[in-house]
């Protein structure tokens, strides 16, 4: 997924001493839609790319298939940061589960839908979920969040914990991925954007878990070489939870 450099790119905005920044310099409060809308942008732009620069996912597989056997059969799973619904919610789906995909980018979500269509897909911001159908409190067994949490703020990640807590029933499951890095909200370049970023060393990534209430049951790492030299190797977190 990628955390490393500092390129910045993209389109400039003034700020209110009349200044022309790039967007990504500017302080979150004067981004517009905080910033959202370009890390929409970016990933609407990035689009099948994404896939073929990330094509071997052995640790995501590996992880939606511990996911997929441990709910219970047919049960509802959410797939958080969705991406083009390849491989997590075709996966999913393929288990046997009901999938709720949620994206940020309208670009991505079409490629789910058309990837995966029976699965249910919804356009909205992780860090600020809708509340109500589909997303009514304890009524998913599971969620998957691969490489979607590191696209937010730190100071975000742990209220976006706690609301996935809140989605899933008693007991139910996490697999989370992220990038393994010490870094709050940069921007880095990936594959031809710019987008902005968030990582924790693994025992504060564990800590941020445990704190919004899960048990973290396993952990594996993996060193990921990306198939394009756009985007520098990275160690991939894994993380299995239950919700305590
Ligand atoms: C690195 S990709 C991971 C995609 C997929 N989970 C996977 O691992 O194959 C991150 C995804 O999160 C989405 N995203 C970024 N910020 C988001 C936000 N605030 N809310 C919802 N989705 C977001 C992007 O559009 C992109 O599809």
């Amino acid at each position: 997924m990628g955390t490393g450099g500092d390129e910045r790119e993209g389109t400039t905005r003034s700020t209110q001493g009349g200044q022309d920044l790039p967007v990504n310099d500017l302080p979150v409060d004067d981004r517009p839609w905080g910033g959202r809308m370009e890390q929409a942008e970016a990933f609407d732009a990035i689009g099948d790319r994404y896939d073929e620069a990330f094509p071997h996912k052995e640790g995501q597989v590996a992880a939606a298939e511990w996911l997929a056997g441990a709910v219970p059969p047919g049960s509802r799973v959410l797939d958080l940061g969705c991406g083009t619904g390849l491989p997590t919610a075709r996966q999913l789906v393929d288990a046997g589960l009901q999938v709720v995909g949620v994206d940020l980018s309208g670009g991505m979500l079409a490629r789910a839908a058309a990837h995966v269509p029976e699965a249910q897909f919804l356009q909205a911001d992780i860090a600020d979920l809708p509340a109500g159908e589909p997303l009514l409190p304890g009524s998913f067994s599971g969620v998957a969040a691969f490489f979607s949490l590191l696209m937010l703020r730190r100071s975000e990640i742990p209220d976006t914990l706690r609301a996935v807590h809140g989605l899933l029933e008693p007991g139910g499951l996490l697999a989370l991925s992220m990038v393994e890095a010490d870094v709050d909200d940069v921007p880095i370049p990936f594959l031809g954007n710019t987008i902005r970023v968030s990582g924790y060393l693994r025992d504060e990534l564990r800590q941020v878990v445990t704190d919004a209430g899960f048990e973290v049951i396993e952990e594996d790492a993996y060193a990921y070489a990306p198939a394009t030299s756009d985007v520098p190797p990275e160690l991939q977190v894994f993380l299995r939870c239950r919700r305590g």
